[in-house]
């Protein structure tokens, strides 16, 4: 059956205008203003609505092993709950251990997440060794349309890669027309600034902070944008978090590296002193990088505006509040992550876009377009255009209500957004034509999701376009 979204203001990267959207099938068929209803209609009144493109976050945990126990979140429930926040296709990160088989991991994290996603998913593959076989295996990998990996130069002896790992992966994403997302703290230095503050008998949670500072993300930050531009590939910081790093990137910017930045919803809206307020409540806090001294937000928020920083995600990975106090006692051992996924589109509207600290087109720039067009979506994701997937999103900016761990659908008991009030929330949202939600609830096709193949070439063609 066909779909016709009546009414509504359109807001894309670029342009604003009142118009209705025809969908025929999977794809959006017109676009244009008094659009005839085809016999067979579902209409979806969008009068004093907006309508979006889907939105995209290119960064998130679902299924994660990870510090002795594993993210709460099922491919079912992280997709439903992007879903009902306006997200439309996710990233998942695929990591497996240093122990583990590369490609052997990978058939693992696409057997959870097949068949069983509301929403279309695609992979960054995580690169956390090189050894004899990697090369052949990544080559399988981006051939089954995964164009993406993802190194981890921290977490020393888990995910992390040394140099000489990272400088084969980046030759062979160069060769491949690959991009490459970087975790960019320095390890060794994360790893020695721990035993000494443990040594000294400062464990619990507000030290976390301290044993990884703005420093050593700066110099991950620096160290990989060299090797970008030594190695000739695309890359991009996952959850930069300081002005410090940012610097760092954006002097690889100015030096024409292909180096593109993500920040993440904690980094914009929380600061270190939610992991000072002392025990559970603090461990529910801890991520790395960490969240920093406030002084760093409005310089992100500035960096967002004016694209220094290119996109926006989550870094969701949630673990209840069992698992934090995995590390009572001793913070290295708590397991690091916030949940995000289903509140990034609303808060960002909520403080940024209402604020009036980030322009509305840059808002759907930062949160679709760039990420669907860095990492190979587009033309299908990221716009309303005719041709375009139906992945839309019908916001009512009238809502209005405050988060709670009480009424989120994401599979954790705690939500690090707690009390913070929302504007607005989106009452319907499509995935390629068909409803998954209505105002805050999921009604649609659990099982609708596709994992989405992507061209490593496509890359290389919209990078020099730029
Ligand atoms: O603290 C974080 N970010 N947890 C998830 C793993 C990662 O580093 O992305
Ligand atoms: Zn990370
Ligand atoms: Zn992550």
């Amino acid at each position: 059956m066909a779909l016709l979204i009546k009414g509504g203001e359109i807001v894309t990267a670029e342009s604003r205008f009142h118009a209705d959207i025809l969908v025929e099938g999977e794809t959006i068929s017109a676009v244009g203003t008094g659009l005839e209803q085809p016999p067979e209609c579902q209409v979806v009144d969008a009068t004093g609505k907006l309508v979006f493109p889907g939105f995209i976050d290119p960064h998130v945990h679902v299924h994660l092993p990870f510090m002795a126990t594993f993210a709460k979140d099922t491919h079912a429930t992280a997709s439903r709950a992007a879903l009902i926040g306006g997200t439309t296709t996710f990233i998942e990160m695929v990591c497996p251990s240093r122990n583990e088989d590369a490609l052997a991991g990978y058939h693992t994290w696409k057997q959870k997440a097949e068949g069983n996603s509301a929403c279309d998913y695609a992979f960054h593959m995580g690169v956390t060794r090189f050894d004899a076989s990697t090369e052949s295996q990544l080559r399988e990998i981006v051939a089954d349309g995964t164009a993406s990996f993802k190194i981890f130069l921290a977490y020393k002896s888990f995910f992390g890669v040394d140099d000489a790992e990272m400088f084969q992966t980046l030759s062979l994403a160069s060769k491949l027309g690959v991009i490459t997302t970087a975790h960019c703290e320095n390890a060794e230095l994360v790893s020695r600034l721990q035993q000494g503050l443990l040594a000294q008998g400062k464990t619990s949670p507000e030290w976390h902070e301290p044993s990884r500072p703005e420093s050593v993300e700066a110099e991950g930050t620096g160290r990989f944008a060299t090797f970008l531009q030594q190695t000739g590939a695309a890359g991009y910081v996952v959850h930069l978090s300081c002005a410090p790093a940012l610097r760092a990137a954006v002097d690889a910017k100015l030096r024409g590296v292909r180096l593109f930045v993500e920040s993440v919803l904690p980094h914009f809206l929380l600061d270190k002193s939610y992991a000072e307020r002392g025990g559970l409540e603090a461990m529910k806090y801890i991520m790395s990088p960490p969240l920093r001294d406030r002084r760093n937000a409005p310089v992100l928020w500035d960096a967002l505006q004016a694209a220094l920083i290119d996109t926006v995600g989550t870094d969701h990975c949630p673990f209840d509040t069992e698992q934090k106090l995995l590390g009572d006692g001793d913070f290295t051992r708590i397991p690091n992550g916030i949940p995000g996924i289903e509140d990034r589109v609303t808060l960002m509207w909520t403080y940024g876009v209402k604020r009036g600290l980030l322009d509305i087109h840059r808002f759907v720039d930062a949160l679709s377009t760039r990420p669907a067009r860095i990492f190979g979506l587009a033309p299908r994701k990221g716009v309303i255009a005719v041709g375009a997937d139906a992945d839309l999103v019908v916001y009512d900016p009238h809502y209005r209500g405050t988060l709670s761990a009480r009424s989120q659908h994401v599979n954790n008991d705690y939500n690090g957004f707690e009390g913070f009030s929302v504007e607005g929330r989106p009452s319907v949202v499509t995935v390629r034509g068909s409803i998954q939600v209505r105002d805050g609830a999921f009604v649609g096709d659990k099982n609708r999701g596709r994992m989405l193949r992507r061209d490593p070439q496509y890359f290389r063609e919209a990078a020099h376009a730029r």
